[in-house]
């Protein structure tokens, strides 16, 4: 069995819902508290131990790829002015063993599309997806907890969580049978289906494991919901062919595509912050 490697994090989205702060940044470079949410994600694949990150990024690529560049002015300063601690928290977001690797999604056509963008880097081997505006919090990490139920089962794993059923229509909905209490075989997924319709209420969070048959699959299909290449019907394919499994993660999922997700996640981790925590707890609650 081929073990993960490689980690693909699709960052071309227009963030129209983070407008303007979006108008010439990512929104994964959106910073809650002191990291990118971008660095979040890459932490989160690294502690799974893949060395290999693919960003397929869009029209405001610079800052990404700057971010998990040497930063070498930055770099010498610090040095100079002997500021060890602020030198080594600089040189930990990108350790020496992890590579970094950019591929452009020209234009913005589908989730699905953007993956697609990853192929020839990815090749004919299983790796990871991490949408890292969906902050994820577990201790192991999330993906870590996944690639362990990739070796188990030595299928796709999706990471599922249960919605209220009024919020179906923000998600793609996955229709699987238990296996054991986290992990169920997935019969079928729809992408954003009205709550009358919806077949379930499992909810697809921004974490995949995938084999790379997954890449045909989406070749294979027409533009879905909003007209996008979505990554959901690729996978609805790739499920008559091969076993695909839905595990609901341990562990907590923010959306900071959305502004009140990313203020919960703003709030959550300054309190739990080693260096603000104390005091932030202590001013908000004498609100
Ligand atoms: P979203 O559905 O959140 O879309 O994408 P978006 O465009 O980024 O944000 P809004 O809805 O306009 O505010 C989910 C993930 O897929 C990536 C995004 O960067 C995000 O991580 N994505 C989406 C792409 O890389 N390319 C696409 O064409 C679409």
């Amino acid at each position: 069995m081929h073990p993960i490697r490689k980690a693909v994090f699709p960052v071309a989205g227009l963030g129209t819902r983070f407008l303007p702060a979006t108008k010439a940044m990512p929104k994964e470079m959106l910073p809650v508290v002191d990291k990118p949410l971008i660095q979040y994600a890459v932490e989160e694949a690294y502690e799974a131990g893949i060395r290999q990150m693919i960003f397929v990024t869009g029209r405001t690529k610079r800052a990404i790829e700057d971010h998990f560049d040497t930063a070498y002015e930055l770099e010498n300063e610090l040095e100079n002015q002997a500021k060890r601690e602020l030198l080594a928290l600089v040189q930990r977001v990108k350790p020496d063993d992890m590579e970094c690797v950019f591929v452009r999604q020209a234009r913005a056509l589908g989730l699905g599309h953007a993956v697609l963008c990853a192929k020839q880097l990815v090749g004919d081997e299983p790796f990871a997806v991490l949408l890292a505006d969906d902050l994820m919090i577990g201790s192991p990490s999330i993906l870590a907890q996944m690639v362990q139920q990739y070796e188990l089962h030595r299928g796709s794993v999706i990471a599922v969580q249960d919605v209220p059923r009024e919020q179906t229509r923000s998600y793609g909905i996955v229709v699987a049978e238990p296996l054991d209490t986290r992990i169920s075989r997935m019969s079928g997924i729809v992408e954003k289906p009205d709550p009358l319709v919806a077949p379930s209420t499992l909810a697809v969070a921004g974490r995949y494991v995938l084999t790379s048959q997954i890449f045909d699959e989406i070749a294979a299909g027409d533009r879905g919901v909003g007209g996008e290449i979505q990554l959901t019907d690729g996978i609805a394919r790739l499920l008559t062919k091969e076993n695909v499994y839905a595990y609901r993660y341990d562990g907590t999922r923010y959306d900071c595509g959305s502004k009140i997700g990313f203020l919960q996640a703003t709030v959550d981790l300054a309190m739990s912050h080693h260096e603000v925590g104390p005091a932030f707890t202590s001013w908000l609650h004498s609100r």
